[in-house]
C-alpha cells in the first residue's frame, strides 16, 4: 500500500517535517543566512533567524519563501535539503522517501512545480503536492472523507488559506496574502505613527505573541517595546497595551474575516449548513493571536475552534494523506 514517509510543511515562516511513526521531527524558521561575497550559506533555521536585523554588511539573511510561494529558488533548495536530510536521519525506513509537500490553494502551476522540483532535488523517490488547507484539516483530525462539510481556516505567516472540505476534497477554497506576519508589520507601522518609535521585526513579533489581540480584553495587559526614537535618533522604550493592538490589527483582521465570509457565501448551501453545526477549525500560527476564534465566531455566527496542533497540523496532515494528492513518480 502506498503511503508517505515524510510530510513537509514548507511555510513562509516555518518549515515543519513529520516522519511516519515519529511525528514532527523538524520545526525550524524558514530563514537562511549567507555570506554575500562568496554566497556561502552560514546558518539555516533558528540560528539564521536570530541574525535578522543584526548582521554586518557581508552577511545577508533571507526568507526564501514569500506569501507561501518560493521567491528565492536556490536558497529554498539549500534550506529544504538541509531540513529533509535531518528528517531522514530520524526515519527508520531505508531507501529514498516518498514526500508529500503542501502549497497554498490557488498557486499557479509554475509555483506548484517549483515546490515539487525543489523537493524532488532533495532525493525524494516520489513527490506529492497537496493543498495546504486540506492537509491542515487532516492534521487537525477532521474526517475529510465524510459526506459532510467542514471548514478549515489556516492562518499562517504569509497566507491565510480557507477551505470547505467534503468527501476528501476542497469544494470551495480561497487563499489570501494576509496572515500572521502582516500583524507584525501592522505593529511596526502603529509604533511609528503613534509613538514616533522605530521597532524591528523581531520586536514586533515578540510583542504580537505576548499581548497582540484581535478583540478587546476585559483586563488589559501591558508590554514594553524598545526601538529608536525617530525624532531624537536615540533609544526609546514605550509601553503599549493589548487593547491598543486591536486597533493596529484591525485592517488585517478585516481582510481575513472578509475572506472567510466570501467562502461561506459561495460554498454549496448543504455544506454551509453542516459547518454551522460542526464549526470552523482554525490552524496556523496566526490563529493563536488572542481572540481570533472569538472574533470569527462573533462575525460568522459559527463556533470556531483553534486546533490543539495549530502549528503542526499541516505537516502532520501531509504525512498522513498521500492518496489525496497529485503524484509524480520518477
Ligand atoms: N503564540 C502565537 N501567537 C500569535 N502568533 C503566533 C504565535 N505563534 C506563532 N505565531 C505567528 O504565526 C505565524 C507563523 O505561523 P505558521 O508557522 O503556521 O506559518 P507558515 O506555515 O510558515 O506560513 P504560511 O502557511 O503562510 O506559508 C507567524 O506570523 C508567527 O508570528
Ligand atoms: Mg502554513
Amino acid at each position: 500500500m502506498l503511503s508517505t514517509d515524510i510530510g513537509v510543511d514548507l511555510g513562509t515562516s516555518n518549515v515543519l517535517i513529520s516522519v511516519r511513526g515519529k511525528g514532527i521531527v523538524v520545526n525550524q524558521p524558514s530563514v537562511v543566512a549567507y555570506e554575500v561575497s562568496t554566497k556561502k550559506v552560514i546558518a539555516i533555521g533558528t540560528k539564521a533567524k536570530k541574525m535578522i536585523g543584526k548582521t554586518p554588511e557581508n552577511i545577508e539573511v533571507v526568507r526564501p519563501l514569500n506569501k507561501g510561494v518560493i521567491s528565492d529558488y536556490t536558497i529554498a533548495e539549500i534550506m529544504l535539503k538541509a531540513f529533509i536530510r535531518s528528517a531522514m536521519e530520524k526515519r527508520s525506513g531505508v531507501g529514498r522517501p516518498r514526500i508529500c509537500v503542501c502549497v497554498p490553494s490557488g498557486v499557479t502551476e509554475v509555483q506548484r512545480r517549483a515546490v515539487e522540483e525543489a523537493v524532488y532535488k532533495t532525493g525524494a523517490k516520489t513527490v506529492y503536492v497537496m493543498e495546504e488547507p486540506l492537509a491542515a484539516a487532516v492534521g487537525a483530525n477532521v474526517d475529510i472523507y465524510e459526506a459532510k462539510g467542514n471548514m478549515v481556516v489556516d492562518i499562517g505567516g504569509g497566507t491565510t488559506d480557507i477551505a470547505v472540505v467534503s468527501l476528501g476534497g476542497a469544494v470551495e477554497s480561497s487563499s489570501i496574502k494576509y496572515a500572521g506576519d502582516d500583524y507584525n508589520n501592522a505593529l511596526i507601522k502603529y509604533a511609528r505613527r503613534k509613538y514616533n518609535l522605530l521597532i524591528g521585526y523581531q520586536t514586533a513579533e515578540n510583542a504580537k505573541i505576548a499581548v497582540g489581540s484581535v478583540v478587546k480584553r476585559d483586563e488589559d495587559i501591558e508590554y514594553v517595546i524598545k526601538g529608536r526614537d525617530l525624532i531624537k535618533g536615540l533609544p526609546k522604550a514605550v509601553t503599549i497595551t493589548a487593547n491598543e493592538t486591536v486597533d493596529a490589527f484591525e485592517e488585517t483582521t478585516e481582510h481575513i474575516l472578509g475572506a472567510i465570509h466570501n467562502v461561506l457565501e459561495t460554498a454549496p448551501p448543504e455544506l454551509v449548513a453542516d459547518i454551522a453545526v460542526s464549526g470552523i477549525v482554525l490552524t496556523g500560527g496566526g490563529s493563536l493571536i488572542y481572540g481570533m476564534d472569538r472574533i470569527i465566531k462573533e462575525r460568522t455566527g459559527i463556533e470556531a475552534y483553534v486546533s490543539e496542533k495549530a502549528l503542526e497540523a499541516v505537516a502532520l496532515g501531509a504525512g498522513m494523506s498521500v492518496n489525496l494528492s497529485d503524484k509524480k513518480e520518477d
